[in-house]
């Protein structure tokens, strides 16, 4: 076999078998396979696609790259969640307490935020003290004294997708349903949980543009669950606009312990109730209640326990940026838009995101939206408030927010789940 020979099959059109998949997979996570060979097999995938059988035996193929994590010694069933990612999607921080006080185990391994997109363990680190990188018996006590532990991936985990997916990052070859659909859930399926919720985001701020392809991305990676044994349901949710008020690292923490404090953005509170219940009902719990969780301080109590599990102070102040600037709103009337992908880039350029992967992130940068779409607003008056240690980011970030904000516009309240696929 040779990298040539599979770079030509999917070139031209054609399905690779099963061999070549086994091989090339093997052969690029040993460094046998060149990493310019692999980014023409991603761009030829990405280009013509893969049938089902060749997207199950890539995934199976990426799992068996390396090792699997076992939780069945636990008295509890497992739930995840995964999300492919939008702007101020801080929902894992209160929703694995949340799942936690409900009865279920909660095994969430969470990554960082790469372009636009914030991710969760950049957002929990913002907490003095907690750490993300925990080895699997560590992981085994958060989860024994919490109930729910959010970490990082070890390298053992699905190394094929670590190499593969860092490469298609550089290669403009992310936005391959196929690519994606294995890249999630070959970690998920080595990560070992029971069942797993999955978050697809539909919008401007998503991957997935449009509700057809999140559709297709759904049911692609529910099959690949259901045909491992993980019971999996998709919810195809909404990413045009931001989740909740806040988009950075320490300001969603901040909004996250409003939401376990029973208060928080309606948005947020919604979703995190809507993939609680889908959560529990995957773990054999459907008759708990997770909004009385919420209510009566048990989800408040996990996390607290979670963080401090993990070294974190849940008492401790949380960083500020040093630095404000405030955008006022451009007329008087009912906002009527404002843009995930502007917001996301903004907060990004502001220092809460990273533009390489090895370089480090700003804790309280970010945006405040005092503003959500329905809502009405006065010309002048605070619309956003941008944070940052670097105030020669500013002009950046509003470079990027020209044109993400409608005054007055048609406005139609859409709701927040738009479909379910199990
Ligand atoms: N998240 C992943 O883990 N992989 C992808 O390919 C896209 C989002």
């Amino acid at each position: 076999m040779d990298a040539i020979s599979v770079i030509r099959t999917k070139r031209d059109g054609g399905a690779l078998s099963p061999e070549q998949i086994d091989w090339v997979i093997d052969a690029y996570t040993r460094g046998a396979v060149a990493d310019e060979q692999m980014s023409a097999l991603a761009m030829a995938i990405l280009l013509n696609g893969m049938d089902r059988a060749e997207i199950a035996r890539w995934t199976a193929a990426m799992i068996a790259s390396g090792e699997r994590m076992d939780f069945s010694s636990l008295p509890r069933p497992t739930a995840d969640k995964h999300s492919t990612g939008g702007v101020g999607d801080k929902i894992t921080l209160p929703l694995a307490p949340l799942v936690a006080a409900c009865g279920a185990a909660v095994p969430q391994l969470s990554g960082r935020g790469l372009g636009h997109t914030g991710g969760t363990l950049d957002k929990l680190e913002s907490i003095p003290g907690w750490r993300a990188l925990l080895s699997n018996a560590e992981m085994l006590d958060v989860l024994g004294e919490a109930g729910a532990v959010i970490c990082a991936a070890g390298d053992g985990l699905a190394p094929a997708d670590k190499k593969l997916y860092a490469l298609r990052d550089v290669t403009g070859t992310v936005e391959a349903i196929p690519l994606i659909a294995s890249s999630i859930m070959s970690k998920k399926i080595a990560e070992g949980t029971g069942s797993l919720v999955l978050d697809v985001k539909v919008g401007s701020g998503a991957f997935m543009k449009n509700r057809d392809d999140a559709a297709e991305l759904a049911r692609t990676m529910v099959g690949l669950g259901t045909d491992h044994g993980v019971r999996t349901v998709a919810l195809l949710t909404d990413m045009s606009t931001p989740l909740g008020r806040t988009a950075g690292n320490a300001l969603e923490v901040r909004e996250s312990v409003e939401v376990l404090a029973g208060g928080g953005p309606a948005d947020v509170v919604e979703l995190t109730l809507a993939l609680a219940r889908e959560m529990l009902t995957a773990a054999g719990l459907p008759d708990a209640d997770p909004a009385k969780a919420l209510a009566d301080g048990s989800a408040m109590d996990h996390w607290r326990r979670m963080i401090t599990a993990q070294g974190g102070d849940p008492d401790a102040e949380l960083p500020t940026a040093r630095e404000r600037h405030v955008v006022p709103a451009p007329a008087t009337g009912v906002l009527s838009r404002l843009d995930a992908y502007a917001v996301g880039v903004a907060a990004w350029r502001l220092g809460a995101g990273r533009a390489r992967k090895e370089d480090p992130v700003q804790a309280g940068a970010g945006v405040e939206l005092h503003a959500k779409p329905g809502e009405t607003v006065r010309e002048g008056e605070p619309l956003l408030t941008l944070h940052t240690d670097t105030p020669e980011a500013f002009d950046y970030a509003l470079t990027a927010l020209d044109g993400a904000v409608e005054v007055g516009g048609a406005f139609t309240p859409a709701p927040i789940v738009l479909d379910r696929v199990d």
